[in-house]
């Protein structure tokens, strides 16, 4: 892809983006909370989805970001560099915690296991945990196929991107698309229970609970 055409797809994509943590937002049914409830949005890139919620008039919200460039370009005050393999002891307390297309870029389910510990660590009793990953289905598989098999130049711009993305973190999506079906028990094994849960063809929208004990 050459520069201009780049940066047609990631103008492009960025509104996409806006659109799909729109319908992220509402599937995920984060509007029920109290519009004072504290969350954290952990690994949330350049604050997009803060953003939203700042939009839908939600009042405590923070970002952590390991990519320093990231939390710059932001813009927010409320994001700091944060990682949710590492988190500062006593760990903050949230109502809840969102974590949207992070944990597979994580390098093991070990990795994954530490983070779910240390979301069920930040959340209060009864605080909510918010995860959307991607989801091992047959439709993404020929979507992906089907993707790749097509001339770059007959793309639209949004598949354009779409496929320079899969292409750039093929290593990191196949693992996790080899193990996401674990992650549920994983989840309530270490004291976070799954109380909703929907999908499309591409992605998991869960919502876990912190078990009060
Ligand atoms: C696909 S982007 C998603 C960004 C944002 N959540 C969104 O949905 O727009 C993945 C993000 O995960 C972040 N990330 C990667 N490893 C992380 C870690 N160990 N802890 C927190 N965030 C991490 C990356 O820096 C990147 O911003």
């Amino acid at each position: 892809m050459d520069h201009t055409q780049w940066n047609e797809a990631w103008t492009r994509y960025r509104e996409f983006n806006y659109v799909k943590l729109t319908d992220i937002y509402n599937r995920t049914g984060i509007d029920e909370l109290s519009r004072k409830a504290k969350i954290l949005d952990l690994g949330c890139g350049s604050g997009e989805f803060i953003k939203i919620l700042k939009e839908r008039g939600f009042t405590s919200v923070e970002g952590w970001e390991p990519q320093q460039d990231l939390v710059k370009q932001s813009g927010f005050d409320c994001i700091r560099q944060g990682n949710c393999l590492s988190i500062p002891e006593p760990p903050p307390q949230y109502d809840a915690v969102v974590i949207l297309g992070v944990l597979h870029h994580l390098s093991s389910f070990d990795e994954v296991t530490e983070a779910l510990k240390n979301v069920k660590r930040l959340l209060k009793p009864g605080g909510r945990f918010y995860s959307v990953e991607p989801r091992n289905t047959l439709a993404r598989t020929v979507m992906t196929r089907l993707m790749f098999a097509i001339p770059m130049a007959l793309l639209p711009a949004r598949v354009k991107i779409d496929r320079f993305l899969v292409a750039e973190e093929e290593v990191e999506l196949n693992r996790w698309l080899a193990y996401e079906f674990k992650m549920t028990k994983r989840a309530e094994s270490v004291g976070l229970v799954s109380v909703r849960k929907s999908a499309d063809w591409k992605s998991s929208y869960q919502i876990f609970e912190n078990r009060v004990h």
